[in-house]
């Protein structure tokens, strides 16, 4: 025994020396992401994974807001200080322009050979005029219509492909189902004064050949017959087939509500069909999603949306972040959230994947309003973008809260936004 001992001591001190070091030697790299629908529990899966073959690397989730805005704004703080507290960062596709001077360039850190399946108009967004890659492409969005299939045939009704169709259905099945079910709602949607607004605007617009607020080129285009007419439609909505708190609404209050069963038609995002999949308020197959409705002579359109990760400039472990951006956009990652959460991958190929066609059979029916969504303006506004759209949102909601009327609104927003760019205004 008196022999034993001091031999269990060393022991001991070996091993925990021997741990003491593995665990100064291991790094953490903190990663912020969405927390909309199933994403973050996917982001958490995937770091699991990450931790797996890297076990040197602890990986901590953290989540953000979910409004587009206020997570910019908490970045940005963070950025403007310098802070290393966050390494990698779930970028919206409207912000390379905004954020490139704090992100590194991925492909000094590998990314050239793993951004070849991707999209090419993604992967060509988060690429800076000089050629840096500022985010890896993580997922797509698009705006999408979510319909009550079983509520369609009970009032012998089809898929609305207009917004006036769209108004008169939402009407008719809101009228019977409150007969029953006081809280029912014809039409939801996201009206609150954020980015999102932005986005549903941009679609009326866009649907109803009024333009997409600013082209490509420069041309302000927001200040015509067709915009007056969608957003006056838009806004008699509200109060009406649509809550009047649609005015403080985001994606997830919208989902709310129509994950409940309290409304006809949603517009929403993909990542809401495997939340909706799950509702205990109906079956799986008693909605369906379709291309948004468009103006009686337009085509649908879907706003373009989408994340995409990029590695702080002020990161400890840049290298490492690399690695983990990478990985987080890699094909295994994607397919698994692409199951799990649907959210739309950004490799091509995974379109034809027959696992996750099963899962989420919208990326095969809907790939056509994938590939075609239109985009935001902030390609051609860069660092102003923000500026835009909190132009375009203030100007709408204050129609959609009755505050002014769709034509002043429209007004305005054209002499903001040519006060902002110097851009000159046109037609679309
Ligand atoms: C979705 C889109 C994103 C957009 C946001 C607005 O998350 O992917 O691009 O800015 O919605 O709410």
């Amino acid at each position: 025994m008196k022999k034993i001992l001091p031999l269990f001591i060393v022991l001991a001190l070996v091993l925990s020396f021997g741990v003491g070091n593995l665990q100064a030697e291991q790094i953490e790299l903190a990663i912020a992401s969405g927390a909309v629908g199933a994403e973050l529990a996917t982001v958490e899966r995937a770091a699991e994974m990450f931790m797996e073959e890297h076990p040197d690397i602890r990986v901590v989730v953290r989540d953000t807001p979910d409004s587009a805005d206020e997570r910019l704004s908490l970045f940005l703080q963070l950025f403007e200080a310098r802070s290393s507290e966050i390494d990698v960062f779930q970028i919206d596709v409207i912000w390379p322009g905004i954020l490139e001077d704090h992100l590194i360039d991925l492909y000094e850190y590998g990314a050239e050979e793993y951004v070849a399946g991707h999209f090419e108009r993604i992967v060509e967004n988060n690429t800076t005029a000089d050629g840096r890659l500022v985010a890896m492409p993580w997922f797509s969005d698009a705006g999408l219509l979510y319909y009550r299939q079983d509520l369609l045939d009970e009032y012998g009704l089809e898929v609305p492909t207009t917004w006036s169709e769209l108004e008169e259905y939402a009407g008719i099945i809101m009228d019977g189902e409150r007969e029953n079910n006081p809280d029912f709602e014809g039409f939801v949607w996201q009206g609150n004064a954020y980015e999102g607004l932005t986005c549903n605007v941009l679609e009326w617009f866009a649907s109803n050949q009024g333009g997409t607020i600013i082209s490509p080129e420069g041309v302000i285009t927001v200040n015509n017959e067709r915009n007056h007419e969608i957003l006056a439609k838009a806004a008699g909505w509200v109060g009406d087939i649509t809550p009047s708190g649609v005015t403080a609404m985001m994606e997830e209050d919208a989902r709310a509500i129509w994950h409940d069963g309290n409304a006809a038609f949603m517009r929403n995002w993909p990542y809401a069909f495997s939340t909706t999949m799950d509702t205990d308020a109906f079956a799986p197959e008693d909605f369906g999603v379709a291309p948004l409705p468009a103006g009686e002579d337009g085509e649908p359109a879907g706003t373009l949306g989408g994340w995409n990760l990029g590695v702080s400039r002020y990161s400890d472990h840049p290298e490492e972040a690399a690695k983990l951006a990478i990985f987080m956009a890699s094909e295994e990652v994607q397919k698994m959230r692409a199951i799990d959460a649907s959210l739309n991958p950004t490799i091509e190929a995974l379109y034809e994947d027959e696992e996750i066609l099963e899962a989420s059979p919208l990326f095969g029916d809907l790939y056509d309003v994938f590939i075609n969504a239109v985009p935001r303006p902030s390609t051609i506004t860069g660092a102003d973008y923000s500026a835009v759209s909190n132009i375009v949102y203030s100007e709408v909601h204050a129609v959609l809260t009755g505050e002014q009327d769709a034509l002043s609104a429209l007004e305005y927003m054209e002499l903001e936004l040519q006060d902002l760019t110097g851009f000159e205004l046109g037609q679309p």
